[in-house]
């Protein structure tokens, strides 16, 4: 994709975005957008780039983004007073319209919680979601969304910690990565105004992969917490139920599916 094709996707989206900037290549579009943002972005600027040399994903991971094959993105908030109180759910936003991009194409997504998105139980698209503070007050937040969509853009499996895929797989050749980026800016952009509310999260919890199967959760150097999946807490976090029926709050960590003895 190059700087006209982003631009006539995003011509076509129906509410106005900040200032974009674009790059053939750049380190990580996260680590630009938080410099942008301390320099004063707009809410709503987006970096978007070609390819990512040193994109990031959670825990400290590398994020593999190669020219030509994938969507690599950073969008800026600058939250609202009423959106403040929600900062926890900016991930399912994101998520969500990731998700909800790939159902239109009428693929069965579904959100590995908290922060992927699968198609057929294999990662094709993470979000990285940074934010910076001014003490107790937040300044801005920088969603960060990979999204595999040519089969280029799968790292090889020794390099990978869940399987992964690609658009193309499920799609055949041909997906257009602007307009499955203007897609999903749409619709975090529609999403957005009822991220407080109730339907928000039931949205969210629909898409969740693993729902009333036993589950692991790994939070890096803690024990494990196992339970069944039931669903998500008003803040985003996971909702478990233990094996002695009582019910476990994560509300960090990555989820897999539990090993059968
Ligand atoms: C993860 O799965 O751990 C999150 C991956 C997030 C990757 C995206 S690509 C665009 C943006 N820039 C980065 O450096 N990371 C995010």
């Amino acid at each position: 994709m190059n700087q006209n094709e982003l631009k006539k996707s995003l011509s076509k989206l129906p509410l106005g975005l900040g200032d974009v900037r674009y790059f053939d290549s750049i380190g990580s579009t996260n680590s630009e957008a938080l410099a942008w943002s301390a320099g004063g972005a707009k809410d709503l600027s987006l970096v978007i780039a070609d390819e990512q040399t040193a994109g990031r994903g959670r825990l400290d991971r590398k994020w593999f983004t190669p020219r030509g094959t994938a969507l690599a993105f950073s969008l800026i908030l600058r939250p609202s007073a009423k959106e403040k109180p929600h900062l926890t759910r900016i991930v399912g936003l994101a998520a969500l319209a990731v998700a909800d991009s790939l159902r239109t194409r009428g693929l069965v997504a579904q959100i590995k919680w908290p922060n992927d998105v699968l198609l057929d139980g294999r990662k094709v698209a993470g979000i990285l979601v940074e934010s910076v503070w001014s003490g107790v007050e937040v300044d801005y937040v920088v969603i960060g969304v990979g999204l595999n969509v040519l089969k280029g853009a799968v790292p090889s499996a020794e390099l990978l910690q869940f399987p992964a895929t690609s658009l193309e797989e499920s799609l055949g050749p041909g997906v257009e990565r602007g307009k499955v980026l203007r897609d999903i800016l749409a619709g975090i952009l529609a999403l957005r105004p009822h991220i407080g509310t109730d339907s928000f999260i039931a949205a969210w919890e629909k898409m969740l992969a693993f729902r009333d199967e036993q589950v692991q959760v790994e939070g890096g150097s803690e024990t494990p917490m196992t339970g069944k999946l039931l669903g998500l807490e008003s803040d985003g976090s996971l909702k478990l139920s233990s094996e002695d029926g009582k019910s476990v709050t994560v509300r960090f960590g990555d989820v897999r599916l539990r090993r059968q003895a």
